[in-house]
């Protein structure tokens, strides 16, 4: 491997609290995935910024890691140092909250709540974390962060610590510049979302009522990634696999839902070659069916050949 000289192997060795061939299956919603070559969970923005500028400047592959919740890892695993990133403070400022990219959005959706801000309740439905919702513009009952999001501090290596306003983001639907543009590669260190003051009781009203729906319509207790396909226009992903006939489909332990066609469970023991194969199948049916093109949502990383 080409970045794999002695010098670059040993400051990887030497980065405090790193670990060597680390699960990432059980870091991960699907419960799938092979090792990370090089592991470490970090919650103080100095030292996460620190360990990518070293890998940028050794030219070591890295992955930035939130709630593995929309991620495929692959079964080979992934080549050099995944960061799991678990910055969880926040800090509310009348109705202005900024919080650590680590903190989960569900969590947070409860603690705006409790402070009687309205706007947040949306959160409750979206399983990651809230850098992991910057980085692909995360919703849920049709609302996305991008609506309430005033700023982001981030890191870019090379670049230093930056600031980006939501144009900089550029956010599409279930992407940004984070996922797919000029920020690829870039740390969401913490985000500011602008909330109004409201009734906490209420929010916490409609975030039951929200949450019982999710339960009746998605298989939120079983291993999954959420949704596995982005929607086409004017269409649902779900509807278009359960219209094909494809619901209960299987590769191996990976079986498509019987509750909603855009979800793929692990039944226990399922591969990243089984879901990958599961997802193709999928496409080339939904494809031949409707002559729709499915792209996948969910986000395949490591070494897949
Ligand atoms: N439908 C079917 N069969 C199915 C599933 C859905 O006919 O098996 C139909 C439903 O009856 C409904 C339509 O398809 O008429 C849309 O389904 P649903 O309301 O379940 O929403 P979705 O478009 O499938 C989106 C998000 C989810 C989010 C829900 C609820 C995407 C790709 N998915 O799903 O987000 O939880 O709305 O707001 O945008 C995620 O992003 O990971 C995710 C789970």
């Amino acid at each position: 491997m080409s970045w794999r000289t002695k010098s670059r192997l040993a400051w990887l060795h030497d980065l405090p609290g790193v670990s060597e061939n680390e699960a990432l299956a059980s870091r991960t919603s699907f419960g799938i995935g092979g090792p990370a070559e090089f592991f470490v969970e970090l919650a103080r923005p100095e030292a996460i910024e620190k360990a990518i500028e070293g890998c940028r400047e050794r030219d070591i592959p890295y992955l930035l890691l939130g709630a593995g919740t929309n991620l495929l890892v692959a079964d080979r695993g992934v080549e050099g140092l995944v960061v799991r990133v678990v910055n969880r403070e926040h800090h509310i400022d009348g109705t202005r909250v900024r919080a650590g990219a680590g903190l989960k959005m569900m969590r947070l959706a409860r603690i705006v709540a409790d402070a009687n801000l309205r706007g947040f309740e949306f959160a409750i439905g979206v399983p990651g974390t809230l850098g992991g919702a910057v980085y692909q513009d995360a919703g849920c009952w049709g609302k996305e962060i991008r609506e309430v999001l005033v700023e982001v501090d981030g890191f870019m290596p090379g670049a230093g610590k930056q600031t980006w306003k939501p144009p900089a983001l550029k956010f599409g639907y279930r992407t940004s510049a984070l996922r797919d543009g000029d920020l690829k590669g870039a740390l969401v260190v913490s985000a500011t979302v602008q909330l109004t003051r409201g009734d906490g009781e209420e929010a916490k009203q409609l975030m039951s009522k929200l949450t019982r729906e999710r339960n009746e319509t998605q298989p939120i207790k079983t291993k999954n990634c959420g949704s596995v396909f982005k929607n086409p226009q004017g269409d649902s992903a779900g509807r278009l696999v359960q219209a094909a006939g494809l619901k209960g489909t299987r590769e191996g332990a990976a079986v498509v839902s019987e509750l909603h066609g855009n979800f793929i469970i692990n039944e226990g023991g399922a591969t990243a070659a089984d879901v990958k194969r599961l997802i193709e199948r999928v496409m080339v049916e939904v494809k031949r069916r409707f002559g729709v093109q499915l792209e996948p949502e969910v986000e395949m990383v490591g070494q897949w050949k």
